[in-house]
């Protein structure tokens, strides 16, 4: 079985609504637009799909920032867009949000996010869920919504503990199969270097989710945030370790990750694929 992650495409469009003058949306349209979009290759998108297609993938995972500022315009282009990697997986794609798509507490930003996080995971569930577990024959997936909105000075995220709670009892659990067990969070919770990342950064109440790699009571962690991709892994022995795994950003580095899995859980890779930016 094959899955492919991408994360970070951060779209970024200007708000139709005036309201955004009025909160942070106005600082993060400036700073989208002055600075991390002079680094951007949208055209990193089209070739991401004809690499996809390529790797005949049976699963794709986002792991959130599809925008810069959370709008229901970047929420509906990215909705459009994505639908081309959908269909590649015959609606076998899922998304997490990240924390540039829970930006403000605004009603019609919240309204589209739920409305794209209902349609990305094809309707699986409900629209305002804050965790999600799909358990197939061959595949375990927990979807770890960890953005709340923020001052603008902070990018970090929060498990809550029901969150938390629901984790465990699935992570702790006896294993029904060898279906690998895999958990998507935009946020990671160790840097390169196995450290935490900073305060401001950082995901909240994540010590259960270090520890559940740790023990190896999950197999692999997928997630976006920081924009360069790169792996963590606890026990640092081999290949078949736990492993948390950063895609980085596929318009701004232009990077997604495949894993294999065989039909034992310990017949596992991983794949950094770099696209050409010409
Ligand atoms: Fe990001
Ligand atoms: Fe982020």
């Amino acid at each position: 079985m094959r899955i492919i992650h991408f994360s970070d495409i951060h779209l970024g469009l200007l708000p139709h609504s005036a309201s955004f003058l009025l909160d942070k949306r106005l600082f993060g349209t400036l700073n989208h637009w002055l600075l991390r979009r002079r680094k951007q290759n949208l055209e990193y998108l089209d070739r991401a799909l004809a690499a996809m297609q390529a790797l005949k993938p049976d699963w794709i995972v986002c792991t959130g920032d599809l925008g810069s500022v959370g709008s229901p315009e970047e929420f509906h282009h990215a909705v459009a867009l994505l639908q081309p990697f959908r269909k590649l997986v015959d609606g076998r794609f899922l998304f997490v949000p990240g924390n540039h798509d829970v930006y403000v507490r605004n009603k019609a930003c919240q309204q589209a996010l739920k409305r794209a996080f209902h349609e990305l995971n094809g309707g699986r569930w409900a629209a305002d869920v804050s965790y999600a577990l799909l358990q197939q024959e061959d595949v375990e997936f927990f979807l770890a919504m960890a953005a709340h909105p923020l001052p603008i000075w902070m990018s970090s995220g929060r498990l809550t503990h029901e969150l938390m709670d629901a984790f465990r009892d699935w992570s702790q659990a006896p294993r029904r199969s060898t279906a690998p067990r895999i958990l998507l969070c935009h946020f990671p919770v160790r840097t390169r270097n196995g450290a935490p990342l900073a305060a401001r950064r950082r995901c909240h109440n994540a010590n259960g989710i270090v520890k559940a790699l740790e023990h190896h009571d999950i197999d692999c962690m997928l997630c976006g945030h920081i924009h360069r991709p790169f792996a963590w892994m606890p026990q640092n022995t081999n290949e078949k370790s736990p492993i948390q795994l950063c895609a980085g950003s596929l318009t701004l580095t232009g990077t997604f990750l495949a894993l294999d899995y065989g039909n034992d859980k310990s017949d596992f890779s991983w794949k950094f694929h770099h696209l050409s930016p010409s």
